[in-house]
């Protein structure tokens, strides 16, 4: 091939020039023959022998052959037939490419002579190529501002093919947006341009794909496709928008720092730098910044601070959304804080009374105000005290309370009580708040010393030494200080008689009594003395009690002989019968004790007698009997000595001289009887006798029935209480008082003899002033005192 390649050439030049020659020669007529192009090889062209007059050996006898212009083979001559007929397929396009006509030139050379003959082969186009694209997809970024009408240039197709067979028009599948329009060129080549009919959004599409069809003038025609993908442009051409124009959150105060409280979210349809949001504060006050935090990206909303609902219960929040591109948009958030229990009642004390005196009517103690920071349920409040506290809570004005007293109160039985408030609210959990008080109660003198006895009874021993502490009386107070500092004093005593100044003292401050001097019993055996105690309160009160001082007897007093009478020159002497019998009554002595009591028994002893064994004292009354008969040799004058004697300790003791006169009748004159010697010297014998007979039966009978008496009486009483005739002790008249009594014996008695057994119903009372002829100058001088003498004849 490659050296054929070289010799074509100079084939060629000497083929031109035969070609030349030949036509000089024979002078044949160019001829123009056409055959569509893809037609099958061996089809038939022309029958040359024909068209250039030759019988059918001719041509292969003159060696005729076909050469192509460009040596391009395709074409073949059947010498035996004369025809032309392709030798291949042509194909224009690569033949001609898009030259159109496409022609062919071959020359057919004839020798002997020579000879050429020229033809054209018109090689015709058959719509056998489809429009192609050269991408089969096109991008076309549009600005989504663009006006209606704007005209957007696309990349045309190719068409192998010519003429009525190349490109004839251009279609896009069916858009909203666009159409097409196909333009020509001055080359005639068309081409297509995409037309915007209604205006584009890329928020609503973003990008749009048409296919763009081109079209081809052939029979069948023939088309191609290409994709025409078309991006909007942004433009920022949306502000943010708030999802919500108002967001509505509600809090509760006690919310941790940090929590979300809303998330705001904003839309922007833009995309890249227009659709890049941020959030701020449209508005904002220091309160809002400095609770809330506000991501300016996420747009979350969270706390940095503690809500306190009471502060602040809502914030209204206003919220801006930005984009890249300067638009914005806003919206409100309102943040309402609820409430929650979080805050405990206050209790604030306004006054406060302490102390309080006991005894008044009701009392304002404290007024106190309570308050909680919650609202609603959270914010009522109840308040209470304890129940057993004679207290009571009034509500006053709004939110304030006044404690009072119950009544009055009582010191003493409680000086301090502890009062708690309780106030609580209604929350749920409920919170309370305590505060305790302490009231006092301040002392109201409303206690009288009170005596610990209401009678006293001390007993004092007479004789006793001066300034004696005899007792004490002491009287409590239940008071507090000074109302219950007690003072004592002796009251004036309801004797008015009584020297009660210079009897006893007390002292004041202790309440000990003293004997201000020696007592004597014989002149006042008790004595009562009223004694007051008086608290220092204003005004002070006091109360008394009596105190009953008792004196006891101390044996001071000898027996005193009241018959018979020893002062006198003239002793009294006894006349005895010499015919009495034995146990003749001849006298008694009568003997009385200052004392009382045990120092008050007298006991009679027959001491010292002229004639021992003729006379007999009876030890328990005094009498003097005879103990045997007389007789003549017995003394006429006798003379006895009688002992008295007291059951004190020591026993105290007296003694009487009695004499005695045996006398053969009454008939004898004896009295007066100075001296007895001289009576018996002057008397008349029978008046003597007559007197001593009359004094004897007199006096028998006087001894006889008081015998009597006593006897029976004592048998009585001796029944009853087993004892002596004793009186009743202990039962002390309240007027025994001697005023002038200088502790010695007064010399007027009134001798009582107890004849009944000390019962209320007497049968019989004898009272009279015994001896009456003997001691009635005393009893007239001195019986104002009347001290009683008791006497006990125990048996
Ligand atoms: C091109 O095609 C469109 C629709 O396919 C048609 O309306 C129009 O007449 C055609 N133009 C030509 C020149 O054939
Ligand atoms: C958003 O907040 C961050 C950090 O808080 C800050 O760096 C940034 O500048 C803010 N952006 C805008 C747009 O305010
Ligand atoms: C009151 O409280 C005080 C202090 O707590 C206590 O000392 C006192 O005994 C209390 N008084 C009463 C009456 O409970
Ligand atoms: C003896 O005592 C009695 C009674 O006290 C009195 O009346 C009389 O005068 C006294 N006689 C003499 C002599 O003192």
């Amino acid at each position: 091939m490659e050296a054929g390649g070289e010799c074509f050439p100079k084939q060629r030049q000497v083929l031109i020039l035969f070609l030349l020659l030949g036509e000089a020669l024979a002078g044949w007529e160019s001829r123009r023959y056409s055959v569509m192009e893809e037609t099958e090889s061996g089809s038939f062209v022309a029958n040359l022998a024909k068209d250039l007059g030759l019988g059918v050996g001719e041509l292969a006898a003159r060696g005729a052959r076909v050469v192509s212009e460009d040596n391009e083979p395709g074409l073949q001559l059947d010498l035996q037939t004369g025809e032309l007929v392709l030798s291949e397929k042509l194909d224009r396009e690569e033949m001609c490419g898009s030259t159109d006509p496409c022609v062919m030139h071959f020359q057919v050379l004839l020798k002997n002579p020579l000879g050429v003959f020229r033809g054209e082969l018109l090689v015709r186009d058959i719509n056998d190529h489809s429009p192609e694209f050269p991408e089969r997809e096109m991008t076309l970024k549009i600005l989504e501002t663009s006006p209606p009408g704007t005209v957007f240039a696309l990349k045309k197709a190719q068409d192998l093919d010519v003429g009525n067979n190349n490109i004839q028009n251009y279609s896009i599948s069916p858009n909203a947006h666009f159409r097409v329009s196909t333009r020509t060129r001055g080359d005639g080549r068309k081409y297509p341009e995409l037309v915007l009919v209604k205006e584009l959004d890329r928020e609503e599409q973003a990008e749009l794909k048409v296919t763009l069809t081109a079209l081809d003038g052939g029979s069948p025609p023939r088309s191609g496709a290409a994709q025409v993908r078309i991006l909007v442009l942004d433009v920022n051409d949306n502000a943010p928008e708030f999802v919500q124009t108002l967001y509505q959150v509600q809090v509760p105060e006690n919310s941790p720092v940090g929590m979300l409280v809303v998330k705001v979210s904003a839309r922007d349809l833009d995309t890249g730098t227009n659709g890049e949001i941020s959030y701020s504060y449209f508005y904002s006050s220091q309160e809002i910044s400095t609770t809330f935090e506000l991501n300016n990206f996420s747009g979350e909303v969270r706390l940095i601070k503690k809500l306190d609902f009471e502060t602040i219960s809502s914030y209204e929040l206003e919220m801006e959304a930005s984009d890249g591109g300067g638009l914005s948009g806003r919206c409100s958030v309102s943040i309402e804080v609820v409430d929650v229990n979080d805050n405990f009642p206050e209790l604030t004390i306004s006054s406060l009374t302490s102390p309080i005196p006991e005894n008044s009517p009701e009392t304002e103690v404290a007024l106190f105000r309570v308050r909680d920071r919650d609202s609603g349920d959270n914010g009522k409040m109840t308040c209470c005290i304890q129940d057993d506290l004679p207290f009571l809570l009034k509500p006053s004005e709004e939110n304030f309370y006044t404690l009072v007293t119950n009544g009055a109160l009582d010191r003493e039985s409680q000086a301090e009580y502890n009062i708690t408030i309780t106030v609580s609210d209604l929350g749920t959990p409920r919170l309370q708040t305590q505060h305790t008080i302490t009231v006092t109660v301040s002392d109201v003198n409303d206690n009288a010393p009170a005596f610990s006895q209401t009678t006293y009874t001390l007993r004092v021993r007479e004789n006793n030494s001066p300034a004696l502490h005899i007792g004490t009386v002491s009287a409590t107070d239940r008071d507090a200080g000074a109302n219950a500092q007690v003072t004592y004093s002796l009251l004036p005593p309801r004797d008015p008689q009584l020297p009660l100044a210079s009897l006893v003292s007390i002292n004041a401050d202790n309440g000990q009594l003293f004997a201000l001097r020696s007592l004597d019993y014989e002149a006042l055996q008790a004595f009562e003395v009223r004694v007051g105690a008086a608290d220092r309160g204003s005004p002070a009160l006091s109360s008394q009690a009596l105190v009953r001082v008792l004196v006891l007897d101390d044996n001071d007093n000898a027996p005193f002989v009241l018959y018979p009478l020893q002062n006198g020159s003239a002793p009294c002497t006894e006349l005895v019968p010499r015919a009495a019998e034995a146990g003749y009554l001849v006298t008694k002595v009568v003997a009385v004790d200052g004392d009382s009591g045990q120092n008050a028994w007298l006991s009679f002893q027959l001491l010292k007698a002229t004639e021992p064994g003729l006379f007999g004292v009876w030890a328990h009354n005094g009498e003097v009997r005879t103990a045997r008969l007389l007789s003549e040799r017995d003394a006429v004058r006798h003379r006895l000595l009688v002992l008295v004697k007291d059951n004190g300790e020591p026993p105290l003791s007296a003694s009487v001289t009695l004499h005695v006169l045996l006398v053969d009748g009454f008939s004898q004159p004896y009295l007066p009887l100075p001296d007895v010697a001289a009576a018996e010297a002057r008397a008349d014998p029978l008046t003597v006798y007559l007197v001593i007979a009359l004094a004897s039966v007199s006096s028998l009978f006087l001894c006889s029935a008081l015998a009597f008496v006593a006897v029976r009486l004592c048998r009585r009483s001796g029944a009853a209480s087993g004892g002596g005739c004793a009186v009743p002790e202990g039962h002390f008249p309240g007027h025994l008082v001697d005023v002038s009594g200088a502790g010695t014996l007064s010399q007027s008695y009134q001798y009582e003899v107890c004849l009944t057994g000390g019962s209320g119903t007497s049968e019989f009372k004898f009272l009279k002033p015994i001896f009456p002829n003997i001691v009635s100058q005393d009893l007239g001088r001195k019986s104002e005192g009347n001290p009683t003498f008791q006497s006990n004849f125990p048996e």
